[in-house]
């Protein structure tokens, strides 16, 4: 019998729901093709509905939302409701009850998108940032004293547990392993592959400045990688240097596994060298419970209703929570599809500018999924 999942809808503010809407299309595509159901349930959670009733996330809705088998966000984000509300109350909140302590962001140039950097071209930039998801500066530890006084202190504290990087770090270095699969990293020297690496891990921190939290993770990730994943090699970066590196050479990334805030900083620079916001996706992941895919960039409020947005982030959002539902083939269908649409079908991957509107996009993907 055909599989069906439950899948949430939060079409969010803005363009959200002209996004969502154009990933739902290439998501029921894709299980026409592959023979699987999807029953989406749409959630009205953002911007107008707090504005209206002052609530943002209501109690039962985590419950709910818990209940199905994938979470497909649009946007989240309001031009008149103060900047954290809308963030704090409903993204990181279900991040953390939820329990998604991944954020997966693949940096992938797709065919066809204009790159900013020079001579950088879809063979040199493909990789993955694994981003622990819920902890670190996130945690909300910290707070003022003297508040609003010339002798105000304020505090805001990285909070790490060795329970929350330990999971980061083997989610990554099997994330490594199975993206590896059957083609070892073009990447690795001669010697790596005599020595049976198939991958690289490149963990990201500043242990030279926070020598607390990432020691934690640099003592962690070698004991892990040594004793359990001998066929990951392990690399290291400090977060400033792993910027350079973005830019000069993005080519000697495979995966990256980091802590929650630089993740954050490193993966916006990450969608600007695969073309920008208008195709950067992401997955809030939790292996053993309910996980949720999202454009990474925001809610474009000028754009709103015009039709004109970039679907493919959310087209490609989609195809992540196909892969993480475990069904690989549709998900490669999807990419396959995308990969076709930028190659061929649009000019330009920023709103207004792609020849083609929101809609179309999405049918154009449909099409050939
Ligand atoms: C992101 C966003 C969020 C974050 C904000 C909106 C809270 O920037 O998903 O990267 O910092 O994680
Ligand atoms: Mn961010």
């Amino acid at each position: 019998m055909a599989n069906t999942y439950n899948i949430a809808l939060i079409g969010g503010d803005g363009t959200g729901p002209e996004v969502a809407r154009e990933a739902r299309k290439a998501v029921e595509a894709a299980g026409a093709r592959f023979n699987f159901k999807t029953h989406f349930v749409a959630y009205d959670f953002g911007g107008e509905r707090y504005l209206k009733t002052g609530e943002v996330l209501p109690d039962s809705a985590v419950d709910e939302l818990r209940r199905h088998d994938a979470i497909l966000l649009g946007a989240i984000g309001h031009p008149d409701v103060k900047p954290g509300i809308l963030e704090k109350g409903i993204l990181l909140r279900l991040r953390f009850e939820l329990d998604q302590y991944i954020n997966l962001r693949p940096v992938k140039l797709y065919p066809g998108v204009a790159c900013p950097l020079a001579d950088k071209g879809p063979e040199d930039i493909d990789f993955v940032v694994v981003r622990e998801n819920t902890e670190d500066m996130y945690c909300g530890m910290g707070g003022f004293s003297h508040r609003g006084t010339a002798d105000e202190v304020a505090v805001q504290t990285a909070m790490y547990t060795r329970m929350g990087v330990e999971r980061a770090l083997r989610y990554a270095f099997e994330y490594t392993q199975r993206r590896r699969q059957p083609r070892p990293w073009k990447g690795l020297s001669a010697a790596d592959k005599q020595a049976g690496k198939v991958g690289q891990l490149t963990l990201v921190g500043k242990t030279n400045v926070l020598t607390y939290v990432y020691d934690l993770w640099e003592r962690a990730f070698h004991e892990i990688g040594e004793a359990a994943y001998p066929d990951v090699k392990r690399d290291y970066n400090h977060v400033d240097a792993c910027c350079m590196w973005f830019v000069k050479n993005p080519e000697w990334y495979d995966v990256i596994v980091t802590g929650n805030m630089f993740g954050d900083i490193i993966t916006d620079l990450g969608a600007m060298i695969q073309g920008g916001m208008g195709i950067a996706a992401g997955g809030n992941i939790n292996p053993e419970g309910v996980s949720m895919f999202e454009p990474i960039g925001g809610s474009a409020p000028k754009y709103t209703g015009r039709n004109v947005i970039n679907p493919l982030a959310a087209v490609c959002a989609g195809a992540m929570m196909l892969d993480t539902l475990g069904e690989r083939e549709a998900a490669a269908a999807v990419e396959k599809a995308v990969m076709d649409v930028t190659a061929h079908c649009i000019k330009s991957l920023s709103a207004g500018r792609m020849g083609r509107s929101t809609t179309e996009v999405g049918d154009l993907v449909a099409e050939r999924v």
